[in-house]
């Protein structure tokens, strides 16, 4: 954070949010809200305080958008057919808000973040009623209420990213899991990336922040929490007294009813000792590590920004397996980037057969304006990027695959979600490794760490059978 000191806000001492939210009781009773979320986690998480704030206002969620009285978009646009979602998805509510005038439509998130687009949306889109970006979620009641009073739309975004925002109510979708962030915003800058210009310099709550927020779920009946950053690895550079993220990590896996902790996303450049030996070392620290890579060309690596080679990433991995063999390493693969030759595609092939990734989330390069990989000029023809992603896709495809089959006959102990659709008594859960667990019980078992032998193994998913109930 360098010379600018970080503001910590409580929510609770924003008069003004308070006392909207009051304001907004009276017409908030008996109405109902749908909110959609694109994007990450980060995303996720904004739109459970979203929720939060509009249910103190009075209102319920409301499964089916057509019949919600506000709706609200929670926007991504760190690809581009992200954006074109949204921009489909606002632009087909047009009947709905014709025929209901009174429908507030609403749109947030990080595309409202980037220079122009809010004011782009403002002009495709006159009926939206209310736009503003990551940096004033908090003030969503104030803006609402305006909105309302005033019968006019709101734009609002704002720049500024110098605070932590601590005790916003949120409203949680899942029992037995859930997120906490620890920190906002990324300093990486990777050439092709747009989150910094639109999440702001890396800000940290303070470790009793979060702390509280782990002890607050756990009391709820929470088990298992999954700590959220843009690159966790810079946890606590910027607080008074420095702590690391795998101290961070450590005590909230020594909150009394948490069962299992985890975290996304770490950076390979400045993984840490530290946190391979935590991660090895607690009992309640998951084993599992998302690691993305992008390319296994150091050319590519290079131009990315990444700030690692292939080499180090190897060793790093090495490093992790040998002090925890059966950890579960999962990635992030992109293919296409500017100046990617046929050579170092085929490197991003070879370093995912070596390391076998658990799973992989894989990606086509997109131009993103304003990043520097934007403006350069070898960008990859779409047909070669079609024809990279899909060989990449096969190849992971099979080697997830693979190492679901090594899996057959293990024990895996399983937190239980949530119910499947396949039917009354199928349930769907996570390994330790995070893999998909569907297994068949009572209702009891929701919520809980259950021990399963795994009898299928799938491409996407495993197929456990309940050995025994470990009534964590
Ligand atoms: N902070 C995380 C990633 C956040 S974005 C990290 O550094 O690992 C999630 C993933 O989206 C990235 O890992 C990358 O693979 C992908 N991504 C980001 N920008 C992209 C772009 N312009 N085109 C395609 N994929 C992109
Ligand atoms: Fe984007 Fe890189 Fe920051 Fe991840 S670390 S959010 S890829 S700039
Ligand atoms: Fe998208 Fe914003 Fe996340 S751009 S990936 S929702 S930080």
């Amino acid at each position: 954070m360098g010379e600018k000191s970080l503001k910590m806000i409580d929510f609770e001492s924003l008069e003004k949010q308070n006392a909207a939210l009051k304001a907004l009781q009276g017409w908030g009773a008996g109405k109902s809200y749908h909110i959609v979320t694109y994007g990450c986690q980060m995303n996720t998480h904004d739109s459970e305080i979203l929720a939060g704030l509009l249910e103190k206002a009075g209102l319920m969620a409301e499964e089916d958008i057509k019949k919600a009285d506000l709706v609200l978009f929670n926007t991504c646009c760190v690809r581009e057919n992200a954006e074109l979602k949204v921009f489909g998805n606002v632009g087909a509510l047009k009947p709905l808000k014709r025929k209901r005038p009174e429908l507030i439509v609403a749109v947030c998130g990080c595309m409202m973040q980037q220079k122009g687009t809010a004011e782009e949306l403002k002009r495709k889109f006159p009926f939206v009623d209310l736009i503003f970006g990551t940096h004033n979620v908090h003030e969503f009641p104030s803006m609402l209420l305006e909105c309302l009073s005033e019968q006019r739309g709101i734009l609002e975004v704002w720049d500024s990213d110098g605070w932590v925002l601590e005790g916003m109510p949120a409203r949680r979708e899942n029992g037995a899991a859930a997120w906490v962030t620890v920190m906002y915003g990324c300093n990486n800058f990777c050439s092709y990336c747009i989150v910094p210009y639109v999440r702001g310099r890396e800000r940290s709550r303070t470790m009793d922040a979060v702390l509280a927020e782990a002890a607050e779920l756990a009391a709820g009946g929470v088990k298992e929490i999954t700590l959220l950053g843009q690159n966790v690895n810079s946890y606590g550079k910027d607080l008074p007294d420095g702590p690391s993220f795998a101290r961070l990590l450590q005590r909230v896996s020594e909150v009394p009813g948490i069962e299992r902790v985890r975290f996304m996303t770490s950076h390979p450049k400045d993984l840490t000792e530290e946190l391979m030996d935590a991660i090895a070392g607690a009992p309640h620290i998951a084993n599992q590590l998302h690691l993305p890579v992008q390319s296994g060309s150091n050319a590519v690596l290079r131009a990315m920004n990444r700030v690692y080679t292939r080499e180090a990433y190897l060793e790093l991995i090495d490093r992790m397996r040998q002090r925890v063999p059966d950890i579960d390493i999962t990635t992030d693969l992109m293919v296409g980037f500017p100046g990617e030759t046929e050579a170092d595609f085929c490197e991003t092939l070879d370093l995912a057969e070596r390391v076998r990734f658990a799973s992989a989330f894989t990606f086509v390069y997109s131009k993103r304006p304003g990043t520097r990989a934007a403006s350069a000029e070898n960008q990859v023809p779409e047909d070669v990027k079609n024809d990279r992603i899909r060989r990449l896709v096969d190849l992971q495809n099979r080697i997830t695959y693979e190492e679901n089959q090594k899996l057959l006959g293990t024990s895996q102990k399983v937190l239980v979600e949530r119910g499947s659709k396949r039917g009354e008594n199928f349930y769907m859960g996570r390994s330790e490794g995070g893999r998909t667990v569907n297994l068949q019980g009572t209702p009891d078992i929701l919520g809980r760490i259950v021990t399963v032998k795994i009898v299928r193994a799938g491409k996407n998913s495993l197929t456990g059978k309940i050995e025994k109930e470990t009534w964590t």
